[in-house]
């Protein structure tokens, strides 16, 4: 399909078959999600549409003039109740790329301190013309609450250890533009970290197994916890065809041969007393360091989803080496948060001729 100026798209021609790793015939696939809060329900032809649509909003990020007027006249309000910096940027950059009115919302300085509730906010949100809602919240599940009492779109920017949807499409794109063909069926991917405080881990979870990655968690046990139950118990949801995923905390074994190696950061901030003996001890069993790294392919690829500690997950050098995409994942996440953007206010339009199923 060809993004054109109007929001009014919500379906497109793009090669898949609805199995994981999507080779196949071209399908038609509609866009039926009034709002994304995880990846669960979304299935990999629609990730595909993502990805389709994401292409052509990178094509207008690189002309000289990165504003189109697809948005014009709608109205994007980010509702942040955790700290950001990527994310919130991005989101609002994307807005702003497609011509849309951006609201931000600082809860630091907003009635959430004079102790307004969440359903309070977005009501209040809604009335002063918000039609979709960015939201970022502490507590797992909080845009769920948002979506039940908002008229409009809700998209999540990470709530808890929940979900962080828009992260694992970026993951994606990126790493669908470093592996051949764009494939990743087959392809060993490795995420190292704190996967049990990750809302990146788990929406990459099914992202990934629905791309046909041999995805690898790793880290140490107390930070898997509960992680391998899941992978034994794995379904893969809305997604047919899905792959698996393992759990080890053997780091030499999960590197080796990976094709992608993604560090997550040690979230301090979530972290109860005891799972971890120390920073330096992490460091030096996990962290992702020039001598680990070269267990992996030699074309491997070295993401993370930021904020880093360097020295602590990853090594300052790793990070800043040759194989690391980690800038260009930041770059990649203006284009599929432009995606989301479009496709959400596409659904919106949609919903006035009763196409809308969800
Ligand atoms: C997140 O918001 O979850 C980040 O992208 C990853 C992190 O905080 O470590």
């Amino acid at each position: 399909m060809t993004v054109d100026v109007e929001p009014t798209v919500t379906s497109a021609k793009v090669s898949g078959s609805g199995a994981a790793g999507g080779a196949g015939a071209a399908s038609d696939v509609a866009w039926h999600h009034r709002h994304l809060i995880d990846l669960d329900v979304v299935t990999w032809p629609e990730i595909e549409l993502i990805m389709d649509i994401t292409d052509q909003m990178k094509g207008i990020l690189a002309r000289p003039i990165r504003k189109v007027p697809a948005l014009n006249g709608r109205r994007v309000t980010t509702l942040f109740y955790e700290a950001s910096t990527r994310t919130r940027v991005s989101f609002e950059a994307a807005a702003r790329n497609l011509s849309a009115d951006v609201v931000s919302v600082s809860t630091a300085t907003s009635s959430v301190t004079k102790g307004e509730s969440l359903v309070d906010t977005v009501r209040t949100l809604e009335a002063l013309g918000a039609e979709i809602l960015v939201m970022r919240h502490s507590v797992s599940g909080a845009p769920y609450l948002a979506a039940e009492v908002f008229g409009g779109h809700v998209l999540n920017g990470g709530d808890g250890w929940h979900a962080h949807p828009t992260q694992a499409l970026l993951d994606l794109y990126t790493m669908r533009q470093h592996l051949p063909g764009g494939d990743l069926r087959g392809r060993k991917v490795v995420i190292v970290g704190d996967i049990l405080h990750s809302r990146v881990a788990r929406s990459n979870i099914w992202s990934l197994t629905a791309a046909g990655a041999d995805l690898w968690l790793c880290g140490p046990s107390t930070l898997l916890r509960g992680f391998d139950r899941w992978a034994a118990a794995w379904d893969g949801g809305a997604i047919p065809g899905h792959g698996r995923f393992q759990v080890t905390s053997d780091v030499e074994a999960a590197l080796r041969d990976a094709d992608v190696v993604m560090a997550l950061r040690i979230q301090r901030e979530r972290m109860q007393g005891g799972l971890l003996p120390s920073l330096r001890e992490y460091a030096a069993r996990f962290g992702i360091n020039a001598e680990r790294i070269s267990l992996a392919k030699p074309e491997a690829i070295v993401m993370h989803p930021g904020p880093m500690n360097e020295g602590v997950e990853i090594a300052p050098d790793v990070a800043v080496s040759g194989r690391a995409v980690i800038t260009e994942q930041v770059a990649n996440g203006v284009a599929v948060r432009m995606a989301l953007l479009y496709l959400l206010a596409g659904a919106h339009e949609a919903a006035h001729v009763g196409e809308v199923v969800r």
